[in-house]
């Protein structure tokens, strides 16, 4: 089943009007129908809730979780209570967590105004700092950092609730050692990121965050080498397959927007080549690979009349942000553009698809607003040229489908209208609530009570965004199906932005008595 799209013709009459609000309204006539994207935001970070590890917050919404993992760390002799969950597992991954935390404080930082006019502003800074603050004390000092807690396979091996967590909880750790470049760039850009959002509502704690993303980012850039490399539990779930290079170029850039430092603009800009920044033109965007994301972060710096000295290398890095963007329109030619499943939802894997999608749909989102408010088009293969409305529209189209215009109608952000996956492999939603119930479920209890059922999960795990479809837009609904059914805090982490800015275009748009209708 084919969404319907916007019709060229009936787009281009009405941009003869060439009004802010008719943009408005062509976008959102484009859809088959309204979605409440206020709801899917306030949603989106309840999850994170749901994913926090350590001692819960007397504010803590989601209240089927509690305390766990209160002695992380105490084996080593290092504080590390805190921080997020992957996913389903209690393992406490480094690199996806650090990214997560990247992809939400740069949602702040475009849409903060938005998620502030949504009411969510506090919650999206919640968010931000469950994540800083763990990073902090797991940086225990200059050449440092605790790289991940717990390991996969011993994990793996239990169906427990947090609470009841009997797995192992080893620490790993990078240093001079066994450096780990790309684990302390993504978290150098995750604190530096953060140090922004934090800079006006709480300068002391932003000046901390940028001390520690100055620090790691030295670490990682004098001792070089992936994380997987000295960190080897970690191969088998996060595997660092594109290197560190994309990491420390994106820490760098992180770096200079918190900072305004010269030196790491400089660093963005002499090892452009070198690195990759300027040489790599992707198809995706992920926690493993940076570059779409530097590209589109770089690009922005051409408008600035005091960048104009590295006009000729941030236009590199330009024209391969714009290969990404006509990649996910289908503008590139032939085999260099992304395909689509039937029901036109971005496909690039078949394993965990959503974030492919999820992130494409926050970097278009934020592009067509760059290039609106730059007045600029893009060009793709053939002469064939992108205005930010277009790209706007496809990025709208994602979070449809994802919010339930689908040949499904399913929402795969959980808890979302009327019908969602009941079935999210997740080993804390999928048993019975520990306020619920206290009683201790052991390693392979749970999987004999609860993993194994048909049942739908007892505790809905608001906000997380599943695995998604397969390349038929095809679903299914069971705890085993992880491919499917798990998802990842750095699913959902984009999809913060992109709703801000959708929630706060359906506002403008229901203010108009022309389109009070829909
Ligand atoms: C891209 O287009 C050019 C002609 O413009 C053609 O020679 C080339 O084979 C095409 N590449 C792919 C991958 O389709
Ligand atoms: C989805 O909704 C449409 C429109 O209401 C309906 O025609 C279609 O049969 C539904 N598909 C499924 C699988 O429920």
């Amino acid at each position: 089943m084919e969404r319907k799209r916007l019709d060229p013709h009936g787009t281009k009459k009405i941009l003869r009007f060439a009004c802010h609000c008719c943009f408005l309204l062509s976008i959102f006539t484009s859809t088959t129908r309204a979605f409440d994207y206020a709801d899917a935001l306030k949603k989106s970070l309840l999850y994170f809730e749901s994913q926090r590890s350590g001692r819960l917050p007397y504010n803590q919404r989601v209240t089927w979780r509690d305390n766990s993992g209160l002695t992380d760390g105490l084996e080593q002799g290092v504080d590390l209570v805190g921080g997020y969950y992957d996913a389903g597992d209690h393992v406490k991954f480094g690199l996806p967590m650090a990214f997560t935390v990247t992809m939400l404080s740069w949602g702040v930082i475009e849409y903060g105004d938005q998620i502030a006019n949504a009411g969510e502003f506090e919650h999206a800074l919640d968010a931000i700092k469950w994540g800083t603050d763990y990073f902090i004390k797991a940086h225990t000092n200059p050449n440092t950092f605790w790289a991940e807690v717990g390991d996969g396979d011993t994990d793996h091996y239990c169906w427990q609730r947090p609470e009841d967590m009997t797995t192992s909880r080893q620490a790993y750790k990078i240093d001079e050692n066994n450096p780990g470049s790309d684990l302390a760039g993504e978290t150098t850009a995750a604190m530096a990121s953060a140090a922004i959002v934090f800079r006006r509502t709480n300068p002391h704690y932003s000046h901390l965050l940028l001390h520690h993303a100055q620090q790691l980012f030295e670490f990682g850039n004098k001792y070089r080498g992936k994380y997987d490399g000295s960190v080897g539990v970690v191969k088998s779930y996060y595997a660092s397959v594109s290197g560190y290079m994309d990491e420390l170029l994106w820490a760098a850039l992180w770096l200079y927007k918190a900072t305004d430092n010269e030196e790491y603009l400089k660093y963005v800009i002499d090892k452009a080549r070198s690195f990759g920044g300027i040489g790599w033109a992707m198809t995706e965007f992920s926690w493993d690979v940076k570059y779409a994301g530097l590209q589109i972060l770089a690009s922005k710096l051409i408008m600035e009349e005091k960048h104009k000295a590295h006009g000729y290398i941030l236009e590199q890095y330009r024209s391969k942000a714009e290969y990404y963007i006509c990649s996910c329109l289908n503008k590139n030619n032939g085999s260099n553009n992304a395909d689509r499943t039937p029901g036109g939802l971005l496909y690039i894997r078949q394993w965990n698809n959503m974030q492919y999608v999820s992130n494409a749909a926050f970097l278009l989102t934020i592009y067509s607003d760059f290039l609106q408010s730059s007045n600029q088009k893009i060009n793709c293969h053939h002469g064939d040229t992108l205005d930010h409305q277009e790209i706007l529209s496809f990025a709208l189209s994602q979070a449809d489908y994802i919010l339930g215009s689908n040949p499904l109608n399913m929402s795969y952000l959980v808890g979302y209208g009327p019908k969602y996956p009941t079935r999210v492999h997740h080993r804390g939603a999928s048993i019975v609530s520990y306020r619920e119930n206290k009683g201790f479920i052991g390693c392979t209890q749970g999987y004999d009570n609860w993993y194994s059922g048909s049942d739908p999960n007892p505790n809905v795990l608001v906000g997380a965004l599943v695995g998604g479809p397969d390349y038929q837009d095809n679903f299914m609904d069971q705890r085993s199906n992880y491919v499917q059914t798990e998802a990842c805090t750095y699913n959902t982490a984009p999809l913060v932005g992109v709703f801000a800015k959708l929630s706060q275009l359906e506002n403008q748009n229901q203010n108009l008595p022309s389109v009070a209708s829909y």
